[in-house]
């Protein structure tokens, strides 16, 4: 039987990356695509390249880096965005430019202020804009599920004519139910006379849980396209989520025979575990496919049936998306070698003086620390991929505290010119003080939002890291900030370093999602 393809499209770098507290820099955004690459999906959408110079940059960097997938952009239905979006995807081996506009009455009437005769002129124009450049283009009809069907045929069969070859038609609020997506792919492909010219594509949002089963029903409706994210991130509530998903379609082989997809589920464990070393955030404990419980068995009953015969209570294997059965450790007395092999194996790429300082910075860990695990090792990689142009880095810091005295912290700074500045400030407690001292230096009055400490690994000697969200100059949004050090303190003022360098950078570089709530 020949098999239906369905093309998983990777939207972590772009829908993902847009949600609160998950925003990568360049170097983060290009070790993720590196190993989404490897995780065999066909296309990646690497970001939004008009919405901030960091964006187009990123888009430009993985355009170029990327071989063995395509590479999407996202662009609102216009001419300036889409000619800034194939500035920045030109460089690719197979580019793609995604352009959208709303097609429902709610978004038409409220947002747009247009008529659906108007959006489907804009969408038309766009889409013929876009092929004039490139031969690759998708065409997404935002809030699709919450749109009239019979204009969402009329838009999907204008819009094929323009020349799109993907008719994307999301669940934007994830407000849809499986058995109603079912009838819209159903109604779309029977009834638009062109639709053999084009695939139709499903992105669906998870406000009700509902994304990776509506996704599935979209499959088995017909649908040739799931857009995804790994573990699941993306606005509000998140996107479906390509584990979860990916293994559905595979686990399921039995429903789902006709369809073929190219992921390479073993490498789904390493892409989940690098996002979230990147963004700091990790998924729940029970989280299905990636979660630290997805193959634990602990009730008695089931470790017996699971020793009398694994499939009695496991309906994939743990190595099926490459879950690692053991951890290596490494120490001081662990070579180059050994710690190369180790980065490569959690899916790192790094460039020579990136390794050289990164193993100069390891030697440094493991004579503090005996055993130095992944956890340390990725927070060290990360260390080094770190914007190169941050307005400040960390010289040094010192606090007193204790219970008798006024936490005082004292810290040293360089600006990106090299002038060095030191300051001091006492506080509630050392975090309050040290956070305070880096203030001072910048000239910036912060809030912190929200703040979580976490040891990386088991023993006292463990590296604690800070993952915090804050507010600058009452800017109206958050930003994320990271940082590890076996010192607590020491780690939450590079946490909060971090989180004032992306304010001031998103500040210079008049991002557009300062001004406007995401597309
Ligand atoms: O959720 C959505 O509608 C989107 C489109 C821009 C594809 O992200
Ligand atoms: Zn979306």
């Amino acid at each position: 039987m020949s098999k239906r393809r369905v093309i998983i499209f990777d939207t972590t770098l772009r829908d993902g990356e847009q949600a609160p507290g998950f925003s990568m820099n360049t170097e983060e955004k290009i070790q993720l695509a590196l190993q989404i690459e490897r995780l065999g999906v066909d296309v990646m959408e690497a970001g939004f390249p008009i919405s901030s110079p960091g964006d187009f940059e990123a888009v430009t960097k993985v355009a170029q880096i990327i071989k063995n997938a395509g590479v999407a952009g996202l662009c609102r239905a216009n001419e300036k965005d889409i000619s800034v979006g194939w500035d920045a995807l030109k460089h690719a081996v197979r580019p793609r430019i995604h352009t959208f506009i709303a097609t429902s009455d709610i978004h038409l009437q409220h947002k747009l202020k247009k008529s659906r005769e108007e959006a489907l002129e804009i969408a038309v124009n766009a889409v013929k804009f876009a092929r004039n450049l490139c031969d690759d283009v998708e065409f997404s009809a935002e809030d699709a599920l919450r749109s009239d069907v019979d204009f969402l045929c009329q838009v999907t069969e204008a819009v094929i004519a323009a020349g799109a070859s993907t008719v994307n038609l999301p669940d934007t609020v994830g407000y849809t139910m499986p058995f109603e997506i079912d009838k819209v792919i159903s109604t779309v492909l029977n009834r638009v006379p062109n639709i053999d010219k084009a695939r139709i594509s499903v992105h669906c949002h998870n406000d009700l849980g509902l994304a990776v089963a509506n996704s599935l029903m979209s499959v088995n409706a017909g649908a040739s396209q799931v857009e995804c994210t790994i573990n699941g991130i993306g606005e509000r509530a998140g996107n479906c989520s390509l584990e979860e998903v990916v293994m559905g379609l595979n686990v399921r082989k039995d429903l789902f025979e006709d369809i073929e997809i190219g992921v390479k589920t073993d490498e789904i464990y390493r892409a989940s575990r690098m996002l979230t070393s990147i963004t700091g955030v990790g998924v729940q404990p029970n989280k299905a496919i990636v979660g630290k419980n997805a193959f634990a068995h602990e009730a008695g009953i089931h470790q017996d049936g699971m020793l009398k015969n694994r499939t009695t209570y496991e309906i994939m294997t743990p190595e099926s998306v490459g879950y690692p059965s053991t951890s290596l450790v490494l120490g001081k007395h662990s070579g180059r070698h050994a710690f190369i092999q180790r980065i490569e194996a959690l899916g790192f790429e790094l460039e020579k003086d990136a390794v050289q300082s990164a193993f100069e910075e390891f030697k440094v860990l493991a004579d503090k620390k005996k055993e130095v695990f992944d956890e340390d090792i990725e927070s060290i990689i990360l260390n080094q991929s770190k914007d190169t142009t941050v307005a400040y880095t960390m010289e040094t810091v010192n606090i007193l505290s204790g219970d008798t005295t006024i936490p005082t912290a004292t810290v040293k700074l360089a600006d990106s010119e090299g002038n060095v500045s030191i300051d001091a400030s006492t506080g509630d407690g050392p975090v309050d003080a040290v956070m305070k001292a880096i203030e001072r230096i910048a000239g910036i009055a912060g809030r912190l939002k929200s703040y979580q400490i976490k040891a990386l690994t088991a023993g006292k000697d463990a590296q604690g890291e800070v993952v915090l969200a804050a507010e600058f100059d009452n800017a109206g949004y958050d930003v994320r900030g990271r940082g590890s050090d076996t010192d607590v303190v020491v780690a939450s003022a590079k946490a909060y370093l971090d989180a004032l360098n992306k304010y001031i950078t998103r500040k210079q570089s008049k991002d557009v999602r300062n001004t406007e709530k995401g597309v």
